[in-house]
């Protein structure tokens, strides 16, 4: 398959406020020792009381749109993956919008959980495919230490905020998304969830007493479909792209757990030395995760110019994404 549109572009932006492991052993019955085995993560950022999602993703935005070479005016559309926008409603995007300064773009969230930022890219692909939309600025962003429950210790040690950008537009024909695959099983989202605030629980103080407005998840069950996914929707695309996994340079799993890491990268047969991981130093960003590695790893050289990338993701709902991209 043909590349059809390209990543000009990428920026991130974490929060300064780090919480370590032994932060957490202050809050809940926990272990630096339990968090880094089972986890991997050894820190996350935490973003500061007065500091909103759509502030982040105007300082991931502003930082793809410098590396991009565009100004804001030249977007005509931003796409931002998340669940922990600013408001019930208007649309982050709106903020993020005004905030830029996009005066031509048009702005909208999509609701993926972890897969929004993959989601956002393979909408925005498409209408770049259209030919309506020539720049489109898709982020991922997450506030999720804003709906968690720090006396929930199966949880509360996984999380970090923050926000990654990538500036999309038509390809040159030599670089590019090759191929990509979306997926969903509603069927499972009581798994992972926060069911409060909704129609479905309306706010109420009996609703906020039972906590669930907070997330709440079934660990080890999300574990297993997590690998299931990831691997599955790598194989799918990879497939569409007529590719096998060693012709991948670069795998960017979504950074949710080290040993869903490194089974995925076991599963796929992709050597450790070609996974890119960061999970120790931010915890699980949600929608951020994938964009923040795909711009760390083109920072520090890691990813570079005429590599090919996988990149898989797998989040509540459930939802997962996978896209074959030549950069
Ligand atoms: C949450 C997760 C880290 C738990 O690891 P696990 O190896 O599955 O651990 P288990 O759930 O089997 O729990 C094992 C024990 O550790 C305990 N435990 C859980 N969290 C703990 C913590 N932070 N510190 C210490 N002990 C903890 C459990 O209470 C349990 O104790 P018990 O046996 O006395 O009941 C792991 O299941 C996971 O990462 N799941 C996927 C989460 C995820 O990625 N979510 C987002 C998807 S996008």
């Amino acid at each position: 398959m043909k590349p059809r549109s390209m990543i000009i572009g990428t920026g991130h932006y974490v929060p300064s406020r780090i919480l370590t492991n032994a932060d957490l052993e202050k809050i809940v019955d926990t272990s630096n020792d339990w968090i880094v085995e089972r986890t991997g993560i050894h820190e996350r950022h935490i973003k500061a009381d007065d500091e909103n999602t759509s502030d982040m993703c105007i300082k991931a935005g502003e930082r793809a749109l410098q590396q991009s070479g565009l100004t804001a005016k030249d977007l005509d559309m931003i796409i931002i993956g998340t669940v922990t926008g600013d408001m019930r409603f208007p649309a982050t995007a709106i903020f993020v919008q005004s905030g830029l300064g996009a005066v031509n773009a048009a702005a909208l969230d999509i609701s993926a959980a972890c897969s929004g930022f993959l989601y956002g890219l393979v909408l925005a692909d498409g209408l770049i495919a259209s030919g309506k939309y020539r720049y489109i600025l898709v982020i991922g962003s997450e506030s999720l230490t804003n709906m968690t429950n720090w006396e929930d210790r199966n949880t509360c040690v996984l999380f970090g905020d923050g926000a990654g950008a990538a500036v999309v537009t038509a390809s040159d024909g030599t670089r590019g998304i090759i191929s990509s695959y979306l997926g969903a099983d509603g069927t499972l989202a009581k798994l992972l969830w926060a069911p409060g605030g909704g129609t479905a629980n309306p706010i109420s103080h009996e609703m906020i007493d039972k906590k669930l407005h907070l997330l709440h998840m079934a660990g080890k069950e999300v574990f297993l479909h997590a690998v299931k996914a990831m691997c599955d929707a790598a194989l799918k695309a990879l497939s569409l792209a007529e590719m096998s996994p060693d012709d991948i340079d670069l795998l960017i799993p979504h950074q949710a757990n080290i040993r869903i890491i490194e089974a995925t990268g076991k599963r796929l047969g992709i050597p450790k030395e070609k996974v890119y991981v960061n999970i120790d130093r931010f915890g699980n960003t949600s929608s951020a995760s994938v964009p923040i590695a795909i711009d760390e790893a083109r920072r520090n050289g890691i990813l570079k110019p005429g590599m090919t990338c996988l990149t898989v993701v797998f989040g509540g709902g459930f939802t997962w994404a996978s896209v074959v991209i030549k950069f």
